[in-house]
């Protein structure tokens, strides 16, 4: 019986420091207040921002030339990381294809897009 609530409690624990977790992220996310040169600096600057932009608003002369999608776009923002992942490998009609991102590349591409 003891043993079951020492169980129980350690599973409690771990569950309520996961929410404290979760919960907190946000403002952690708010307080790097995503910015357009923040966003340049990083694997996003380097390659996806000459057309979708420091903002992901495709606002630049390439992005307009090509009609690069707005990244800022509800359809974008609930696309899944799958999905994102092999847009970003395949490329996608006049978008280039990014075969050589290593997966920790990608995944912080597509944490800067999510921040938009
Ligand atoms: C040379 C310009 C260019 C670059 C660089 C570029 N894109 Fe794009 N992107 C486009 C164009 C053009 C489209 C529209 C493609 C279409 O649907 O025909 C697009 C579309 C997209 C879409 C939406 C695709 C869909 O199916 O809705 C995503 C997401 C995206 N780009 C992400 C990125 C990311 C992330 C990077 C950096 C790794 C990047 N792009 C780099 C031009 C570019």
């Amino acid at each position: 019986m003891k043993r079951i609530l020492q169980v129980t409690l350690v599973a409690l624990f771990a569950v309520v420091a996961g929410l404290g977790f979760t919960a907190s992220r946000p403002a952690a996310v708010a307080l790097a207040e995503p910015s357009a040169e923040a966003n340049l600096a990083g694997p996003y600057g380097t390659y996806c921002a000459r057309c979708h932009g420091g903002d992901g608003r495709a606002n630049t002369a390439k992005g307009r030339q090509l009609e690069a999608d707005d990244l800022t776009d509800s359809t974008i923002q609930n696309m899944s990381t799958e999905k994102m992942t092999r847009i970003i490998k395949n490329g996608r009609g006049k978008m280039p294809a990014f075969k050589n991102l290593s997966a920790r590349q990608i995944a912080q591409i597509i944490a800067t897009v999510r921040s938009f």
